[in-house]
């Protein structure tokens, strides 16, 4: 067994829990509260929900909603002048994981200074964050339970994943209440997140017994649940479920960390800004498929774990199932119905995007070691 450390925040769960924001926010000893947003978010009526029940307990707050979908460096280091300029003393993330990621980020340079950029990588961050809050407003992104925040470097046109354990948000608020606005793609695309998450961290070569079970829990939940989380905004135990797959799989992968798919989906999001669950459910085939000769027995579990019947099966005729499966599951949904170069995506971007993907942090943990080149075939597959 692999020596390894397990990091979670205190985590809030259930129907209405978006309500314990303001209380949560005082017993970190907050006084002034930076209520980080967007403007879907904000549109949907949860921006004033929350500031409601920061009121309730007497906080003062300052809402923040400048932040785009793949959030970029030059939001957040703005966003950290708003943050002092206003003197807050606390941090709260609201909305997917593009709100919740610049949340980390602004808290992140409140403390330390500096460009975001000086923190791309592992372990740079020196002083402790302002106390966090992050609350989920999607089913998939995960990012109010991990150590990562994910932030474009607007010159590179590259996603830099910042990875620290300071980054892990005192609490975490997972209210399945608020998956009742979002539509039918966005619920596709971030359920195919948190299925990519589940399935990245279940083969990962930092995958440990926790994890196992949280991934596979989180796949199970996925196949189960998604297709009728999809197709209506008012079933809510499919919402529930999604919401549970999404924390877990969060869970699962903040510690057992990524690979390829993410990997190769991050500097597509920086070139294409092409939304993150949707980049994911196109590459996920085509990776699990170059995987496949490093973890055949892994795939047979999630195949079987997806409902598939492996009974008679070799080993490898079911792991070729648990890509079926996948492939299946993004039909269904509607998801990775389109190709790359739908999105623009052109050979001559590939030889770029390969390098930027292999040096990913995200990489490390993929089951197969990837060149370059090999990186670029699998683009080439999904073009
Ligand atoms: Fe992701």
């Amino acid at each position: 067994m692999n020596v390894f450390k397990f990091m979670v925040p205190e985590i809030i769960f259930g129907k209405g829990t978006l309500g314990l924001i303001g209380e949560s926010a005082r017993r970190l000893g907050a006084t002034k509260v930076f209520l980080v947003s967007d403007e879907g978010v904000s549109r949907a009526g949860w921006v004033e929900h929350a500031v409601k029940h920061l009121k309730q307990v007497g906080l003062d707050y300052q809402v923040w909603t400048e932040p785009t979908p793949n959030p970029k460096d030059y939001e957040v280091e703005r966003g950290k002048e708003v943050y002092l300029d206003t003197g807050c003393d606390a941090v709260i993330g609201l909305g997917g994981g593009s709100a919740v990621d610049a949340a980390k980020a602004v808290a992140l340079l409140a403390t330390n200074g500096g460009k975001i950029i000086d923190y791309e990588g592992v372990d740079k961050i020196e002083r402790p964050l302002p106390p966090l809050i992050c609350v989920a407003t999607t089913a998939g992104a995960g990012a109010e339970v991990t150590q990562f925040t994910i932030i474009v470097d607007s010159e590179r046109k590259v996603k830099m994943t910042i990875g620290s354990k300071s980054l892990v948000p005192d609490i975490a608020i997972i209210d399945p209440m608020v998956l009742s606005t979002i539509d039918a793609t966005l619920t596709a695309n971030t359920g195919m997140d948190a299925l990519t998450h589940a399935i990245e961290a279940y083969v990962s070569v930092a995958a440990t017994p926790i994890t196992d079970v949280l991934a596979l829990k989180a796949i199970r939940l996925v196949s189960s649940s998604l297709r009728a989380s999809v197709a209506s905004r008012t079933n809510t135990d499919a919402k529930n479920a999604m919401a549970m797959a999404s924390l877990l799989a969060g869970v699962a992968m903040s510690n057992a960390i990524l690979g390829a798919v993410h990997a190769m989906a991050h500097p597509l999001g920086g070139l294409l800004n092409l939304p993150h669950g949707e980049a994911n459910a196109i590459l996920l085939p085509h990776v699990m498929r170059f995987n496949m000769i490093a973890c055949m027995d892994r795939y047979a579990d999630i195949a079987q774990t997806m409902g598939v019947r492996i009974e008679g099966l070799s080993t490898r005729e079911a792991a070729e199932k648990a890509i079926e499966a996948v492939e299946r599951l993004c039909t269904d949904i509607g998801a990775a119905q389109k190709r790359l170069a739908d999105y623009g995506l052109e050979e001559q971007h590939i030889l770029e995007l390969s390098k930027a993907a292999a040096g990913d942090v995200t990489l490390i943990t993929n089951p197969r070691d990837a060149t370059v080149e090999q990186i670029a075939d699998i683009y080439r597959a999904a073009l």
